[in-house]
């Protein structure tokens, strides 16, 4: 089996196989990587429990098909470009070689610290290089990755570092983003007064900040890899062995673990990534994630390095110093295929086309989009100004629970449709239920997104608690994987997502529960009651809108300033909500249940027509709330 589809057509044919005979198809994508012994049984699957294994009996080690796999034929090809968040800073590249000595030296680091096999790690860390040399110093090992995003206040950090109970933390003294610079370290000092699992910091000298260190706990980055050895042997993972863990937000509770495991994630990602993508020998591939995303996990990191890739990975953000400068950096290097998302081009978007007009991007051969649907406004304005008509505009939907992209074009082999994420991807099996969960045959509807068939990159378990698992993703409609998405089909049988039908909101792409924005506005002394909602926003996709219940006399300006403190303390500045309106009741059912299609209604500026309210308890509170509703 070719890893790389050429065509529409072999995609076609490549599709057939691997529903008609999915085991056959997979292996013969797994044979193109290296195992320390190769797999007795290719899947064992059932959706109930649920339980998946792919490739089981299969050791292997990850970055030994990143990194030792290409240096015969590539130790000197660049593997990443580093660009700093100031254009006037030298930039700076690793090659595979030097990628692989980092990665075995903190490997060594590490294990010098005491971490063995199956130990977390968490890894806090701005966008440079060292943070990869983290992630992949972790797989090397053994070690699980749970890796939190920089953005995230000490609270959330500490929340993820216990669920996983990590034995160790990667930080940096701080990071560079736009005009501020954020000081991580004593985000983390802060957070680990609450975590007693955390043994030792290692801290990175990212902007020589100073930070105060701990006597026998803390280790800077530079001392602890000076004198390791660039040797490194990789450790022998079975295919089920834990890579790692990632956080992210559902409908109810607290930010669950999504884990994923070695052998499945690797084939995937590689696979995904050379066919969407198209990436050819030779090109750079630029993903503007951050890697405490998911898509940071699967396109910045592993699927590049295991497809041998050079990329470019990038410390800042797209309008710093001006809005030219992710469009200066495609130039600079000379960029080939580049993954943004929605909010980002809304945003260059909103700037006109002059920060455009500047750079060349007749390197481009193909753009891609992730993280919420794309408007067909953004859509039109990228593929025109960006990809000069010429670029094909992958529109890749999936999620931090699959691992890799679900729904996508292949480069220019896939027709397009503005807004539509397009086909399928080989071995995957997209469904759409009605509400009472049968399968809708034809085309030309509307309905759940479900998956029927299991996929190498799928999560395994929410960690620790593998009940949760079962209950978010697989109890709604027995015998399949439910997304939480809403989707169209179209006549042609391509796939359109309409967005999320449960609590969660995508704010400018990041995922979070309505409950868990609730949760944090209500730890203000300030507030009795709360209920978030979304609503359209036109850079961010959705906004957040939140009513709060208020016990204050206290000036509304002051409570709400206080109530946002509240949400970055407990989450982070970006699930602050846009819009608080302060309310004195929420509109209940008379079984006490809160009716949030009202209020999301009157977030989208609803005044009247709210539907069925003859459960509504007391009707005067929705006039109130829409006579003082933020427009
Ligand atoms: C949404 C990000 C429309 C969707 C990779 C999904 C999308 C959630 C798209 C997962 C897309 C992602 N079109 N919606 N191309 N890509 N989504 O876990 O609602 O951060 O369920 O993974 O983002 O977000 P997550």
């Amino acid at each position: 089996m070719n890893l790389k589809i050429n065509s529409f057509g072999q995609y076609l044919s490549n599709y057939e196989e691997s529903v008609t005979n999915p085991e056959e198809f997979w292996n013969g994508i797994a044979e193109h990587f290296t195992w320390k012994k190769r797999w007795d049984k290719t899947l064992s699957w059932e959706f109930k429990t649920p339980s998946i294994k792919w490739f089981e009996g299969g050791q292997l080690n990850i970055t030994e098909n990143l990194l030792d796999r290409h240096l015969p034929h590539r130790k000197d090809q660049i593997a990443f470009h580093w660009e700093p968040n100031d254009p006037n800073d030298s930039d700076s590249s690793i090659t595979y070689q030097q990628l692989y000595h980092e990665v075995c030296k903190l490997s060594n680091a590490l294990k010098s610290l005491g971490i063995e096999k199956g130990d977390r790690v968490c890894i806090y860390m701005p966008m440079v290089i060292e943070s990869i040399v983290s992630i992949l110093a972790c797989a090397r090992i053994g070690a699980v990755h749970s890796i939190v995003f920089a953005g995230f206040s000490s609270n959330a950090l500490a929340d993820r570092i216990n669920d996983a109970e990590a034995k160790l933390i990667i930080t940096a003294d701080g990071l560079n983003r736009g005009g501020k610079q954020v000081d991580l370290k004593s985000m983390v000092d802060e957070a680990l007064t609450s975590c007693n699992s955390i043994k030792h910091v290692i801290t990175l000298d990212c902007i020589h900040a100073n930070p105060s260190m701990t006597e026998n706990r803390d280790v800077w980055y530079h001392e602890i890899i000076e004198n390791q050895s660039l040797d490194c042997p990789a450790e022998a993972m079975n295919s089920e062995d834990l890579l790692f863990i990632l956080y992210t937000s559902g409908s109810t509770g607290k930010p669950k673990g999504v884990v994923h495991t070695c052998g499945g994630y690797m084939i995937y990602t590689a696979y995904s990534f050379q066919n969407v993508f198209q990436y050819h020998e030779g090109d750079v591939f630029w993903c503007t994630a951050d890697i405490g995303w998911i898509t940071g996990h699967s396109y910045i990191v592993y699927g590049p390095l295991l497809s041998g890739a050079t990329s470019v990975i990038f410390e800042g953000v797209p309008t710093y110093p001006d809005a030219g400068r992710f469009w200066q950096i495609c130039d600079k290097f000379k960029v080939n295929q580049f993954y943004t998302a929605p909010t980002a081009i809304r945003a260059l978007m909103a700037c006109g086309l002059e920060p455009v007009e500047q750079y060349d991007l007749s390197s481009l051969k193909v753009i891609g989009s992730v993280g919420e649907p794309i408007n067909e406004e953004a859509w039109n304005w990228y593929h025109k100004n960006i990809g000069k008509k010429k670029c094909p505009v992958v529109d890749t939907w999936w999620q931090t629970e699959t691992g890799g992209i679900m729904l996508s074009g292949l480069g220019d082999h896939s027709p397009m449709n503005p807004t539509h994420a397009g086909y399928p991807l080989p071995g995957i099996q997209p469904v759409l239920l009605d509400s009472n969960g049968n399968e809708i045959v034809e085309n030309g509807v509307e309905g759940y997104l479900c998956i029927k068939f299991p996929w190498p990159s799928m999560l395994r378990t929410t960690y620790g608690d593998h009940e949760r698992c079962k209950n978010t993703y697989f109890s709604n409609y027995e015998g399949y994987y439910f997304t939480g998405d809403g989707a169209k089909r179209d006549e042609t049988g391509m796939y359109r997502i309409i967005g999320r039908v449960d609590d969660v909101i995508n704010v400018s792409g990041h995922r979070f529960g309505t409950a868990e924005i609730e949760d944090a506005i209500n730890t203000n002394s300030n507030a009795i009651e709360s209920a978030v909602v979304g609503y359209p926003h036109d850079i961010k996709g959705q906004g957040i809108y939140a009513y709060v219940v208020i016990d204050s006399s206290e000036n509304s300006d002051t409570i709400k300033a206080s109530l946002i403190d509240s949400v970055s303390d407990k989450i982070g500045r970006i699930a602050k909500p846009d819009k608080i309106q302060l309310v004195s009741g929420l509109p209940k059912t008379r079984s006490g249940k809160i009716m949030r299609r009202i209020l999301r209604k009157i977030a989208e500026g609803e005044q009247q027509n709210f539907g069925d309210t003859s459960t509504l308890l007391d009707p005067e509170i929705v006039e109130q709330i829409v006579s003082n509703s933020i427009l």
